[in-house]
């Protein structure tokens, strides 16, 4: 017992000799226990950096950013909606070309697919681990809904559907949403539709 309270005496005098007397006055330079958090490589804002070639220590934000937060511009291409309410567009707000139904397939196939299957009908590989309810995309109902509300439904998701708004850009959403009626069109177009020169091809 004796040597223990010697002891931590002892220790106590060392503790207060070199922690306590941090902060105290002193023409020394001080004790630094921890000199990485004392000094650290760092940057501090608005100041000049010999790194970078035009000396800007803090950089510029990629063209293009959008600050976390700001509010999408009110434009049908953004929510898929009239401007000011809350109907849903009709028609899709961008002009759609074979590149973009290439580039929607490949961006279904990697986002919906799973789910939806390749063609639609519902019938992905969740099925067989569990998950029910799935919409099929050929449904009439799904038919005929705008496409401005399929936007919203990949945007922000419906009942048991998660929203994809973070996961795929506005251009791709679109670019999905003609895919998904070319993949619709596939079970309802009519032979008059096919041009004259396949249609032999498809009756055979
Ligand atoms: C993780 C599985 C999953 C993925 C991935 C998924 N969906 Fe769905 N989707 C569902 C489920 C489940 C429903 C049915 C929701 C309900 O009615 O409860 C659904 C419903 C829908 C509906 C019908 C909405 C309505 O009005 O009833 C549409 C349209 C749709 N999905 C489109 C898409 C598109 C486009 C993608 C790809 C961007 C996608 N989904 C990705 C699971 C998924």
């Amino acid at each position: 017992m004796r040597y223990f309270l010697a002891g931590f005496a002892l220790l106590v005098v060392l503790v207060v000799s070199v922690a306590g007397f941090r902060g105290g006055l002193s023409r020394k330079p001080p004790i630094e226990i921890f000199p990485d958090m004392d000094r650290q490589a760092k940057v501090r804002p608005q100041t000049a950096d010999g790194f970078f070639a035009n000396g800007l220590g803090s950089r510029l934000p990629v063209a293009g950013t959008v600050a976390r937060g700001a509010p999408f511009a009110d434009t049908p291409l953004n929510t898929g909606r009239e401007p000011g309410t809350t109907n849903y567009v009709a028609a899709m707000p961008v002009a759609v070309s074979a590149e973009m139904l290439a580039r929607g397939q490949e961006r279904y196939t990697i986002h919906c697919s799973p789910c939806h299957g390749g063609q639609g009908d519902a019938k992905g590989i969740t099925t067989k681990f569990g998950m029910a309810v799935i919409g099929n995309l050929h449904d009439a109902r799904i038919v005929q809904l705008a496409d401005g509300e399929l936007f919203n439904t990949i945007t922000n998701g419906k009942n048991l559907m998660q929203g994809y708004g973070p996961n795929i850009d506005i251009a791709d959403r679109w670019a999905i949403i003609a895919y998904v009626r070319a993949l619709q069109l596939s079970r309802l177009a009519t032979l008059d539709e096919v041009p004259a020169e396949l249609r032999a091809s498809l009756t055979k």
